[in-house]
């Protein structure tokens, strides 16, 4: 048996503890592993493929990033190919990865990556790719699973960043307006802002009317608290508008939210005429050491991704169904994307703890 091991899209804290995973409890069973470099860039002459080694995943459990490295704009079936004149056209090169997945004698392919990974994974699976995917995403937004890893770790760069932004709020009277990543979904903002004690949480899922955030803020003023934290999802929106994009998406790119804390700050001095400052996380959260939660999660998942080629699950992924690790179909975790539930307890927990969410 030769199983290859791929890592797609973003990279997460977490991934170099899946590969680690897999890549021994497969050579456990006496199989061989490759690792497919660049996503499934190293099937299509853009990066190499390796084999795997007891040696060369050794003490990688604890790195952030992938020694597989990734990318986000290498999807097979929509392959953006610069042209004389330096335009892009985009390509199907699914069947060149089914060649070359078969040229190189292997018999599966784990594929961990988030939502657009595993749709990926899905096309391959309906052309006759024997696959499995392990979900990752720092946004916490694929169905299916109770959590991706990458997530805890993203959550607690945010509230480390929030704890230190209170102290200087507070020694200036300011409002602090801290956007965190997400893309569409309010997770990492929710759970850090509850953890954090952020006075304004604004997420994708419930839209904000700005006046409602500076009622919240005047209202502390007037408590005697003279400063206020807002956290904001990268993907948050005003009621009645839509989410902020930024420019310069390079070809096979997927389009990217983002830049609302400053606008929001903006905003709010207007109203409020409080000194109001902004700041944009980024990608300090996709980096770094994995927390314990998501190197174990991590570590879980890509057992059981072994398992599930064992088992010939093909075209499933592995998944936490609370205290299991489970498999389910990649469309069932396609069908719909995850989002914060504006009912959900963490949401009313937050509410009556005095946050507000702008509506
Ligand atoms: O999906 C993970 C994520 O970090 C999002 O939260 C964010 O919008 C996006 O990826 C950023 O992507 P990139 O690394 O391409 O800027």
């Amino acid at each position: 048996m030769r199983i290859a091991i791929s890592t797609g899209g973003g990279d997460a804290p977490g991934l170099n503890a899946v590969i680690r995973a897999a890549a021994l409890s497969a050579i456990g069973r006496g199989w061989e592993v490759i690792g497919i470099r660049k996503g499934f860039g190293g099937l299509l002459g853009e990066d190499q493929c390796v084999t795997l080694t007891r040696e060369s995943v050794r003490g990688i459990a604890h790195l952030g990033g992938t020694i597989l490295r990734t990318t986000n704009r290498g999807n097979p079936f929509h392959y953006p190919i610069r042209q004389p004149d330096g335009s892009f056209v985009d390509t199907d090169r699914s069947a060149e990865l089914m060649a070359s997945a078969r040229n190189l004698g292997i018999d599966a392919i784990i594929t961990i990556g988030g939502d657009g990974t595993l749709a990926i994974a899905q096309r391959l699976h309906e052309c006759g790719m024997r696959i499995i995917g392990v979900p990752k995403t720092i946004d916490n937004d694929v169905s299916g699973t109770l959590t991706t890893f990458g997530f805890d770790t993203a959550v607690n760069t945010a509230l480390e960043a929030i704890d230190k932004l209170h102290t200087t709020a507070e020694s200036h009277d300011r409002v602090i307006v801290l956007e965190v990543m997400g893309r569409h979904s309010g997770f990492i903002a929710l759970h850090s802002g509850l953890a954090g004690t952020a006075d304004v949480i604004l997420i994708p899922e419930i839209p904000y009317d700005i006046r409602k955030v500076c009622d919240k803020i005047v209202e502390r003023d007037g408590l005697g608290r003279h400063f206020s934290i807002v956290v904001v999802a990268e993907g948050a929106f005003p009621r009645g508008g839509h989410e902020s994009v930024m420019g310069g998406s390079l070809p096979g790119e997927a389009k990217r939210v983002g830049g609302i804390a400053d606008a929001v700050a903006r905003e709010i001095q207007m109203i409020t005429n409080k000194e109001t400052r902004s700041l944009v996380l980024g990608h300090l959260q996709r980096g770094g050491q994995p927390t314990g939660y998501d190197r174990l999660l991590a570590t879980r998942f890509g057992g059981a991704a072994v398992r599930a080629v064992e088992d010939q699950r093909w075209g499933h992924m592995v998944a936490l169904q609370s205290p299991h690790i489970v498999t389910i179909p990649i469309s069932e975790a396609l069908r719909e994307p995850k989002r914060v539930e504006p009912t959900h307890d963490t949401v009313l927990t937050a509410r009556a703890t005095g946050i507000s969410f702008g509506d």
